[in-house]
């Protein structure tokens, strides 16, 4: 039986500034403290509203394991709607059950582990290069990295020699588009309606269907953008049309690389004040080599603890919008068709009785451990759990691996969220990190 679902006044919750908050990272532009507050006070379910919109919080174990569970429950399409009006009704991010489920399994050859796996050489040495190329000046880390994931899908998902300036484009647009993501509408519309954008987006968009339609005329490459033409697939199952392999191949190239860059750039900022750590670390890698990573992680425990820690401590998209495709249960709660929810999918990264000290950057706590799925929910979960989780997962400890075994690294401006002009005229924002590599 359905019960009431508790109100939680919105004048409790706090907007976070830079002295207010133990957590770098900002939900909705609120302190996680409280939303921490209203999930002990409300439970899982409760009504408020954030930034002057109502909308219902889910949040907490019970919650993240029935919204995983049930997908087909929800409407992705309405929830995630500026992925379709930006990029196409045909964008993976905005599929819901049947159609989500046929992208997903054409998609799965290119992003499943085996075959990031398949390149590992490839991408590793392409980070390698990319990383030389950053040493001896002061760097803006955020998206020289992002350049440097693209370059590394360029060498293995799309095997294109793609220009530099063409890379720096597809950084501009994804930063832009992702920038304004979660703004309010009307704001969201006048970024996304600047000539400056639009320009970029339409130049980036093109590039990507002259590579498509080369694919399609009959040019063939070893890269999984290959493998995925030409599966082999049953009779009933619709190919992928020419307008949608464009959006999956900004995918393969250009997608969630801001999100990468973000949780390192934040990993290497903690990891310049945890030097007993940094220096444990520091051991393991030793002298980092392409195939060092042969065996996955299994050689380099330390490695993959601060990943996770710097995965669970600075979640990329720890909040994300939710719209019931139908009158729900919901844990008890009746939620309605089409109401605004916001699933606090990594609430639990900071809960005490999970995650002890959870506001400390403690990697130690991975080593020989491991927590509940449901209490880690930086990735999402269920069958729209990211399609780049194995991708984000190779290339940041290559990342790490390189950097930390070549180089001494000084943080010369700590990660922050900043708005930034797009281009040369509109605010929106972005994770801006500078340091300098000097090689040891
Ligand atoms: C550390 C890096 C990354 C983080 C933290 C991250 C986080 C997320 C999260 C939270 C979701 C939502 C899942 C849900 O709705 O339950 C998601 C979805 C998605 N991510 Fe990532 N992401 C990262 C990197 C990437 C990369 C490299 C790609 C490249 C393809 C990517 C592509 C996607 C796509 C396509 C979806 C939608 C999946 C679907 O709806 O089926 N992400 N990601």
């Amino acid at each position: 039986m359905s019960t009431t679902i508790p109100y939680h006044s919105p004048d409790l919750f706090e907007k976070r500034t830079d002295s207010n908050s133990q957590v770098a990272v900002d939900f909705r532009g609120y302190t996680i403290e409280s939303f921490l507050n209203a999930y002990r006070e409300c439970g899982p379910v409760y009504r408020t509203q954030i930034n002057g919109l109502e909308e219902i919080i889910i949040g907490g174990l019970k919650a993240n394991d029935e919204a995983w569970r049930r997908p087909d429950l929800w409407s992705y399409s309405e929830a995630v709607k500026v992925f379709r009006e930006e990029l196409s009704d045909l964008h993976l991010t905005q599929l819901d059950r049947e159609l989500h489920r046929r992208k997903r399994r054409l998609l799965n050859k290119a992003f499943k582990t085996s075959s990031v796996m398949e390149n590992l050489p490839q991408i590793a040495e392409e980070i390698q290069r990319g990383i030389e190329a950053l040493a001896g000046e002061e760097v803006e880390l955020h998206e020289a990295l992002m350049e440097i994931f693209t370059r590394s899908q360029s060498v293995s998902s799309i095997k294109e020699k793609i220009p530099d300036e063409m890379v720096k484009k597809m950084v501009a647009f994804e930063e832009g588009f992702l920038g304004a993501l979660f703004l309010k509408d009307t704001e969201r519309a006048s970024i996304y309606s600047r000539a400056g954008y639009k320009e970029i987006k339409n130049e980036v968009l093109t590039y990507l269907h002259g590579i498509i339609l080369k694919r399609l005329e009959g040019n063939r490459a070893e890269d999984l953008l290959d493998t995925i033409l030409h599966q082999r697939t049953s009779n009933t199952m619709e190919p992928l049309s020419e307008k949608e392999l464009i959006y999956d191949a900004y995918l393969l190239l250009i997608a969630g690389t801001g999100n990468t860059s973000k949780t390192l750039c934040y990993c290497l900022n903690e990891l310049a004040s945890n030097p007993d750590w940094t220096a444990q670390l520091l051991e393991e890698i030793g002298d980092f080599k392409v195939d060092s990573m042969a065996r996955g992680m299994a050689d380099f425990p330390l490695l993959k603890a601060t990943i996770m820690e710097a995965e669970r401590l600075f979640p990329a998209a720890p909040v994300l919008p939710r719209v019931p495709a139908e009158d729900m249960d919901f844990i008890g709660h009746h939620l309605s068709k089409g109401s605004h929810c916001l699933h606090m999918l990594t609430l639990m990264h900071f809960d005490e009785s999970i995650y002890e000290d959870p506001f400390q950057f403690k990697p130690q706590r991975w080593v020989g451990h491991s927590y509940p799925k449901q209490a880690h929910g930086t990735f999402g979960g269920g069958s729209h759990i990211c399609l780049g989780m194995n991708v984000a997962r190779i290339q940041m400890p290559i990342t790490l691996g390189f950097l930390l075994s070549n180089y001494n690294i000084t943080v010369t401006k700590p990660p922050k969220k900043e708005n930034y002009k797009f281009p040369n005229e509109v605010d929106s924002s972005t994770v801006r990190m500078n340091i300098r590599l000097k090689r040891k």
